[in-house]
């Protein structure tokens, strides 16, 4: 099962991904989580990609389309994989389909899009704390962790994302519409778009992935 995460930021694709990744057993992709462990260990990526998330901007395709083709063809990626937060733009999506094709002529099952209007998601982002630890997501309202401000995984002291505060949000979600948006065209005309109601709570989302999906 090859699936993609579609939505805006803070939409909840990831909260989405790591579940169906933990119930169909298929690694989750994170292109975010990738820059951000590369962000922390300083690595040249990291120091290339920093600049653009902060600003709340895209990392150039040139940077982010062959980290993708080289992550999904490692050995844990043979029966399937779920990619949250790449493709993000027209060129990445046109290279994901030339890479499958390329490869075995196969190509994109499934692409979920988590769709939340953008009331909702800066609402959404303001509560949103993340561990710079591990990558682990909380929200205060929606998941809290179990002891206020600390990393229920690793104990850690969570933090609100650069990329969190209300401007850069605001900058993100323009930046959604007019660069990600048009992926919900190029995959509803490949004949594999779901849409599925993202406000609704986390419970309800997943089950109407599964749904989708199949047990
Ligand atoms: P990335 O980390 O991918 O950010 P994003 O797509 O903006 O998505 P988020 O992680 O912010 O949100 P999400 O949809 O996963 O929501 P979540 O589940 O956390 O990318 C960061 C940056 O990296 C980009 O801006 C860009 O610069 C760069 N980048 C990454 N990939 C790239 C690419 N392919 N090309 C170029 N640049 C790239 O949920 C949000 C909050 O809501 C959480 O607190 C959660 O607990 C809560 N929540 C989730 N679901 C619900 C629900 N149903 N009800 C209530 N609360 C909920």
């Amino acid at each position: 099962m090859k699936l993609i995460m579609l939505g805006a930021p803070g939409a909840g694709k990831g909260t989405q991904a790591l579940r169906i990744a933990e119930k169909y057993q298929i690694p989750h992709i994170s292109t975010g989580d990738i820059f951000r462990a590369n962000i922390k260990n300083n690595t040249e990526l990291g120091k290339l990609a920093k600049s653009y998330i902060d600003a709340g901007a895209l990392v150039p395709d040139s940077l982010t389309c062959d980290l993708v083709v080289d992550r999904i063809s490692q050995e844990d990626c043979a029966n399937g994989y779920i990619l949250d937060g790449f493709p993000r733009t027209i060129p990445q999506a046109e290279a994901l389909t030339a890479a499958l094709e390329k490869k075995d002529g196969s190509a994109i099952d499934f692409a979920i899009n988590v769709d939340v209007p953008d009331e909702h998601i800066i609402k959404r982002m303001q509560g949103r704390r993340t561990c710079p630890g591990c990558g682990a997501s909380y929200h205060l309202a929606y998941l809290p962790p179990k002891k206020e401000g600390v990393c229920d995984v690793c104990g850690e002291a969570l933090i609100l994302r650069q990329d969190d505060h209300p401007e850069t949000v605001a900058k993100r979600l323009e930046v959604y519409h007019t660069s990600t948006q048009p992926l919900i065209d190029y995959y509803g005309k490949a004949g594999v778009l779901h849409t599925v109601d993202g406000t609704k709570d986390m419970e309800e989302v997943f089950a109407a992935i599964i749904s989708i999906l199949g047990d």
